[in-house]
């Protein structure tokens, strides 16, 4: 995991080093051959090789230094071999920061019809055309590849809780041995990390048996999967009492697709350095706005003569710009600008969150931080 100039200067390898721990808390940079990345990062959502309404030197101004991109969506449209053909995914959609992608597995199991889980993997009918697909850890490997994904994950299967616990224990298991069949089959990649996905639901013995199976194939970093699927926050950060600890140290921990603005600090206080959402980018096309006091509907009817912006304390473009007033009237109009406005804004918001975060565990007050991030929206009143 060293960091060494290759033939070109440029550097062929990845590593993580952390700069700073507050209590559980805590900071650093994850370095790849396409840039840097700081933890704890929020990485926003580029399902379909786009975050829906934003370009991609926008995302870039609201501080992302990563996006996620979804092999299941891409592998139906516009494939992975047409992706490789035009040059992979980073000159396809005009980002040439990281990207990671996730495996296809979980959102098979949400989107895809007729599926059919076995040993060798899953096979399903795309929710597009309702044609024939399969993936397996090989096939999902392959995919990201052509992509050319710098944060590959390992092909996992998540059941949908509640279950009862021999059904998590045995697709755990499933998923365990998918894990170790992505390892061999991503091979000896030099300026990519593959990571491995912990399951085992909310019990602590089975996220225990999960990262010792990992951590025996050896990854670049773990992700902690099968959460935010129904459990609740309590639920959640319950889990998250135990399973951060139970992961290595010196890799990269990923809390997979979480959460709203609390969960993150929730999560981060527990020693997740990485998340990604949908939250802030679909929000933005519903209206629902992330603010330092809480969240807003832009629909409501109490905006429209409101010369405010969203957030007085926001450096963003559309509160820079733009009137609640304005903001409202385009949402009701469903004028494209919305999407826009509103997506930036949440964008900007989650990405001075991180920030915030990562500037305060480096001071050691992570804790006065999170306890004023707390006192802001008991506030009310937005
Ligand atoms: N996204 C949210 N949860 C999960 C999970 O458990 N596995 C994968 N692959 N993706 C996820
Ligand atoms: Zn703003």
């Amino acid at each position: 995991n060293a960091v060494k100039p290759g033939k070109s200067g440029r550097m062929t390898q990845t590593s993580f080093t952390l700069h700073a721990s507050d209590g559980r808390a805590r900071t650093g940079v994850i370095s790849t051959p396409r840039g840097d990345i700081r933890t704890p990062a929020f990485m926003p959502v580029g399902t379909a090789a786009t975050v829906k309404a934003m370009l991609p030197e926008s995302v870039r101004e609201t501080g992302a230094d990563i996006l996620l991109g979804n092999t299941y969506h891409l592998m139906l449209r516009p494939t992975a071999e047409r992706i490789d053909r035009l040059g992979g995914l980073h000159v396809f959609m005009n980002w040439q920061r990281p990207i990671l992608t996730d495996s296809g597995g979980f959102q098979v199991m949400s989107l895809a019809s007729l599926r059919k889980l076995t040993e060798q993997g899953v096979s399903f009918k795309s929710h597009i055309d309702g044609s024939k697909h399969m993936l397996s850890p090989e096939r999902s490997m392959e995919i990201q590849r052509l992509l050319g994904s710098d944060i590959v994950m390992c092909f996992d299967e998540c059941p949908a809780l509640p279950a009862d616990r021999d059904r998590i224990a045995e697709s755990m298991e499933l998923s365990m041995r998918w894990a170790a069949r992505s390892k061999a089959a991503f091979g000896d990649r030099p300026g990519h990390m593959l990571f491995g996905i912990q399951q085992g639901g909310l019990e602590q013995d089975l996220r225990q048996h999960s990262a010792e199976a990992l951590r025996e194939i050896g990854f670049d970093g773990y992700a902690i999967g099968g959460l935010a699927v129904g459990e609740g926050q309590e639920a959640m950060f319950g889990c998250l009492d135990f399973a951060p600890g139970q992961l290595p140290e010196d890799r990269p921990r990923y809390l997979m697709g979480v959460g709203k603005p609390d969960d993150i600090v929730g999560a981060v206080a527990r020693g997740v350095d990485m998340m990604d959402c949908v939250l802030p980018s679909r929000s933005g096309r519903t209206g629902q706005v992330f603010t330092r006091l809480g969240q807003l509907n832009i629909k409501n009817a109490r905006h429209q003569d409101d010369p405010r912006p969203l957030d007085e304390s926001c450096g963003c473009p559309t509160c820079r710009n733009y009137s609640r007033a304005y903001l409202h009237h385009v949402f009701r109009s469903q004028e494209i600008i919305s999407s826009m406005l509103l997506t930036w804004h949440n964008l900007h918001y989650y990405q001075e969150l991180m920030d915030g975060m990562r500037t305060a565990i480096a001071k050691g007050g992570f804790a006065q931080w999170a306890s004023e991030f707390h006192a802001q929206r008991a506030q009310g009143d937005i």
